[in-house]
């Protein structure tokens, strides 16, 4: 409240009062869930015209101020017609979810405090509400009780921490004198189908795109055990250090599963860390019925699961757990005067990669919470029901079915006489009607459909299936 004394009132534009707030909050509430209805009916892909926008822009100068009344409904229909919707139930995607309800009010609650989660000092109550979903989601995945971890902007985030800690585990030199720590090049090891985010990784991490070696598959998108065994010895015996196999549990194009036992022993036999990365297939842990398909996981160093993909959370929300605290201490340990307080494995900026932090934990722990283990096995199983479905429409048409994943996705390739599934699949983009990807699975293009929506219905599928036969 301005006081009398006070030099100048604050900027009502920035920090309005309280009866604008309610008003423009309100709207928003009201407006979003109408846009909502609307983007679940229309079209998927972005319908607005670029440069009627850029024009738009042009005009909105920063010079003049303009009133939330304008701005607010003019951003609405920004995103309503301009990006890809993955709140559509036929949008086939890339594992970007619609998100759940719980995760939509956490993003809400998180603006609305805005906790800085640096350190537990100035956030306790925030700090101790992620660890405890953690710490919860680790011993589902059959880590042991000192497991810990922490949220990630996403699956990247946490696959590269994954390689700070397997070189610092390496060798104790590491943090002080980087890669010229290794008597040879440090490398590792992953799967040429695996997300090839990894190579970004290799050179961030300051060991080169060259350390990030890719293991042939077996013809069926799954890493080669025996091969990977011959790269391990072959490398040693060129001097090279190897530090770190990555098992993918769900790869990206095809939902194939690596053999993670096999992979786990070797990782044990050569002393090296070992990472799963299972950023979207880690939902499947939530379900009895389908857990057992990530069996040997409980076996890793480190382990990826994003909450923003089958999880259903808002973006920006991914998990890293490990085994091992206290490599995550010295991976990330720095001291300063200025914060409130140090303390190892509890205080987020000396264990994480990041440092001013958002409480991106609230998301998953109020969806969590609110439907238990048991609504996210229905939301996980409802998935991988609609997917058989879906199989088995295709393979009626005479698509022929290119994986054989158990997890919520699918490949396809065109039926014999139909165009090939790059032209098909921007035919069924530019109808609007779904939104499907193209990928490369053992060197081939094929159309790859996954069902992570939460709301997606047989109704979509039908649609879906008709949108693939007029394509052809
Ligand atoms: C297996 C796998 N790992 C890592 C990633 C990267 O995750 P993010 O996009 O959250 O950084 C993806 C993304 O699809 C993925 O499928």
């Amino acid at each position: 409240m301005f006081a009398s004394g006070d030099p100048m009132p604050p900027v009502s534009a920035l920090f309005p009062s309280h009866a604008d707030r309610v008003r423009w909050d309100d709207y928003l509430t009201r407006e979003l869930l109408c846009a909502n209805d609307r983007v679940a009916r229309g079209s998927v892909v972005p319908t607005l015209d670029m440069n009627v926008l850029r024009s738009q822009l042009a005009e909105i100068d920063f010079q003049t101020p303009r009133g939330l009344d304008e701005l607010l409904p003019w951003t609405i229909a920004q995103l309503e017609h301009g990006v890809v919707h993955m709140t559509n139930p036929r949008y086939f995607g890339l594992f970007n979810p619609t998100p759940s309800f719980p995760a939509l009010c956490g993003d809400r609650l998180t603006g609305a405090f805005n906790p800085q989660l640096a350190t537990a000092t100035t956030s306790p109550a925030a700090v101790e509400i992620e660890s405890h979903v953690i710490r919860a989601v680790a011993r589902r995945a059959g880590l042991p009780l000192e497991a810990t971890g922490h949220f990630t902007s996403g699956g990247s985030e946490a696959n590269y921490t994954a390689v700070l800690c397997a070189l610092t585990h390496a060798n104790d030199r590491f943090a002080s004198e980087g890669a010229r720590a290794f008597a040879g090049p440090p490398v590792f090891y992953i799967s040429r189908e695996s997300h090839l985010a990894w190579v970004k990784i290799g050179h961030q991490a300051g060991i080169g795109r060259s350390a990030v070696r890719q293991v042939p598959t077996d013809g069926r998108g799954r890493m080669d055990a025996d091969a990977l065994a011959r790269m391990i010895d072959d490398d040693t015996a060129a001097g090279c250090v190897p530090v770190l196999i990555v098992a993918t549990a769900g790869t990206t194009n095809a939902g194939m599963i690596d053999p993670v036992g096999r992979c786990a022993d070797l990782a044990r036999a050569h002393g090296l860390w070992f990472h799963v990365d299972a950023a979207w297939g880690g939902a499947v842990l939530v379900s009895e019925q389908l857990r057992g398909l990530l069996a040997g996981i409980e076996r890793a160093s480190s382990i990826t699961i994003d909450a923003h993909k089958w999880f259903a959370t808002t973006m920006g929300c991914g998990m890293f757990l490990t085994r091992d605290p206290a490599i995550l201490s010295s991976t990330f340990q720095v001291s300063t005067g200025f914060m409130p307080s140090n303390t190892a494995t509890v205080d987020p900026y000396v264990t994480t990669a990041q440092w001013s932090r958002r409480f991106l934990g609230v998301r998953l722990f109020l969806s969590l919470a609110a439907a238990g283990w048991c609504g996210y096995a229905e939301h996980v199983e409802r998935s991988v029901a609609l997917i058989a479905r879906l199989r088995e429409l295709l393979a009626e048409r005479g698509w022929r079915i290119a994986n054989d994943s158990a997890l919520a996705v699918l490949c396809v390739e065109p039926p014999p006489d139909a165009a090939d599934a790059r032209t098909l699949a921007s035919r069924v983009l530019a109808s609007g009607r779904a939104w499907i990807a193209v990928a490369k699975y053992e060197g081939r293009d094929v159309i790859r459909i996954c069902l992570t929506h939460g709301e997606a219905t047989m109704d979509d599928i039908r649609e879906l299936t008709d949108a693939l036969t007029d394509a052809c």
